[in-house]
């Protein structure tokens, strides 16, 4: 996730309104960033490295004259953080400039297109692509707008992008499918952004682009045109009585509400991970003689629904360790057969980066799952993949689980497929489920918001809570329970719902809560028998189960109903609501779900 904006007036110059809209966007990637504005009938570019106030003070991004310009701030997904990565990207003559917010399937090909016919590339950029392709349709007699409009129609993948050329300087062009885009209007004075946040100072009325629209802006008037149908189309201006706070999280009172939502949208863009790299993990993956999945928290939640992937579609042994224990556990045993497979949203745990020093040591193999290009993990790893979930702001790790177990069940299919393990219309169904997975999501979060805000009331009187799975759902009780703790501060058990007869039981009495998850899989039946278990005990049953399972919903106490989905995948949907559970039950308790007590995003310590 990266920031652009953008803005045009009629006289004057806009560096200083860029500068400020860029600060409101660091939020969502600060990596490095730049601008770049028309003056004299020349791009002017200023770009580097760094967060933006750094950039400022070496560069001076104030001085910039012009009446135009576009500008961005980075969240690297193709090509390390650096000075050349950094947008806007330009053409070959140096006339087009352009910043994207997105990720392009694609730009292999492109690029390979581009450079047969001479394109120079100087980034290792997705986005440069974008600039040769305008190059060349300007080239043979397409004006602005139009050559714009036929580069996007060549466009695999998410995009926001904003275009500024030397040649028609009285105009930003600007396009979109999927990430997100915004216009702001006022008088002489147009802007555009990928968020509110960017443009609130300057005017609180504004237009949303939807899907695959593209827009020609000038200080007076802005035009849409549908990239599909190349028809002018009206959308309607809104009146926006948001403060900057509201912006800055779309309008969401917290990060953590906000991140939630965006799960559809960044489980798409895990879809969206690269076959190379797919296939270069799986090749160290399937090479390896024994695979420890290590990470912690959420992470390390994330490993053990992996393993389940990993044994049942590809017939794997995998390991999940917590970080902190690897050493003392494996780590005499382990060698150069050994692959160590880590995950991190940071890709900066210091208990995950000690176990891969100490791994590296014993000349294990490094892979890597992070979020975060350019960190430690990334350059320790062999190889990696990075989740382009975009910055994660609240403490409780959210959409970066749900990614992880996207591009988990990517690997696994790759694997299976590279192992001969399933047959093709296993391996055909899976793909299927994978591909609906972005709008189930954005299903479960609509139909249990509401039932969820109503049980929170209750649950955040719990003084302890038990959660219970068996299978691949033990992994999604794991994970209930650490963002229902680490949000409401109240204690909580999670158990393989087989094992909680071996003694957690015990703790059961009259009205205690246990909640069930229990999707339609091999699973169930022996789940019934559990719930029967602590019904006899007295316990109340809360239960997530599939929406058409009468059975289950007639013994529980209360039941929310989810969809069908792949058992491997359950874990994604299921998540959810406890996650809006967590969110909910803090708002209960009047804390703060952003930043929960005595918890850092990073831990850096051991
Ligand atoms: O950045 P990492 O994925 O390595 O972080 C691991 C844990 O610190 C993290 O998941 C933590 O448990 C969160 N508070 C979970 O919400």
């Amino acid at each position: 996730m990266c920031g652009i904006t953008g803005c045009i007036v009629r006289e004057g110059d806009v560096a200083n309104i860029l500068y400020n809209s860029l600060k409101r966007l660091e939020y969502r990637g600060y990596d490095s960033a730049g601008i770049s504005t028309i003056y004299d009938n020349k791009l002017i570019v200023k770009k580097d490295v760094g967060k933006i106030d750094e950039i400022h003070s070496k560069l001076n991004f104030l001085d910039m004259r012009g009446n135009l310009g576009i500008a961005h701030t980075r969240w690297a997904t193709h090509g390390a953080p650096s000075k050349v990565n950094a947008h806007p990207h330009l053409d070959c003559e140096e006339k087009i400039a352009v910043v994207h917010n997105g990720v392009l399937e694609n730009f292999l090909e492109l690029r390979q297109e581009l450079e047969a016919r001479k394109h120079i590339f100087r980034s290792k950029t997705d986005t440069e692509v974008i600039a040769h392709l305008i190059e060349e349709y300007l080239k043979i007699g397409k004006n602005l707008s139009e050559a714009v409009l036929e580069s996007v129609r060549k466009l695999r993948g998410s995009f926001a992008i904003a275009v500024i050329y030397t040649g028609e300087p009285d105009k930003i062009v600007v396009a979109r499918n999927e990430s997100p885009l915004v216009i702001g209007l006022a008088k002489d004075m147009k802007l555009i952004a990928s968020d509110v946040a960017a443009l609130i100072e300057y005017t609180k009325e504004v237009i949303f682009l939807q899907n695959r629209d593209l827009s020609i802006v000038t200080p007076e008037k802005v035009e849409i045109i549908q990239i599909d149908t190349g028809i002018k189309i009206d959308r309607k201006s809104m009146e926006l009585n948001w403060t900057l706070d509201m912006a800055t999280k779309s309008g969401f009172p917290h990060f953590l509400l906000k991140e939630i939502y965006e799960q559809p949208h960044t489980i798409r863009e895990a879809l969206r991970i690269q076959e190379k790299y797919l296939d270069l993990l799986t090749e160290f993956l399937d090479r390896g003689r024994e695979i420890f999945l290590v990470a912690s928290g959420t992470s390390h939640n994330a490993c053990i629904v992996g393993s389940y992937m990993f044994s049942k579609l590809a017939r794997l042994t995998t390991y999940p360790v917590i970080a902190s224990e690897f050493i003392e556990n494996y780590g005499s045993s382990i060698g150069i057969d050994t692959v160590i497979f880590a995950l991190s949203q940071s890709g900066e745990t210091a208990d995950v980066l000690t176990a891969l020093d100490y791994a590296r040591y014993r000349a294990a193999t490094i892979i890597g799952l992070t979020n975060v290009l350019g960190s430690t993990l990334t350059r320790i790893a062999r190889a990696y993949i990075l989740q382009n979930a975009g910055p994660e702001i609240g403490v409780a790790a959210t959409k970066t689980f749900t990614s992880q177990l996207t591009v988990l069940a990517l690997l696994a299919l790759r694997l299976a497929r590279k192992r001969g393990k399933i047959s093709q219309n296993e391996m055909d169904e899976f793909q299927d489920e994978l591909r609906r997975l972005p709008n189930l999501v954005e299903n479960v979060i609509k139909l249990s918001e509401k039932p969820i805000a109503e049980l929170s009331k209750e649950a955040a009187r719990f003084s302890s809570i038990f959660f219970l799975g068996r299978g691949i759902s033990y992994a999604t009780a794991l994970e209930a329970r650490l963002k229902v703790m680490e949000l409401s501060y109240i204690p909580c058990i999670a158990y393989p719902a087989g094992e909680s007869k071996h003694g957690p039981i015990s703790v059961i009495e009259e009205g205690y809560p246990v909640f069930f998850i229990a999707p339609n899989d091999n699973t169930r039946k022996h789940v019934i028998g559990n719930v029967m278990e602590m019904k006899a005990r007295g316990a109340k049953i809360y239960c997530l189960g599939d929406e058409g399972d009468r059975e289950l919903r007639e013994l529980s106490d209360w039941y929310l109903g989810l969809p069908s989905v792949h058992e491997l995948l359950s874990p994604i949907i299921y998540v959810i609501p406890f996650q809006l559970l967590a969110y909910y039950m803090t708002i209960e308790k009047g804390l703060d779900p952003d930043k929960p007590r005595n918890l850092a995003k990073s831990v850096t310590v051991l």
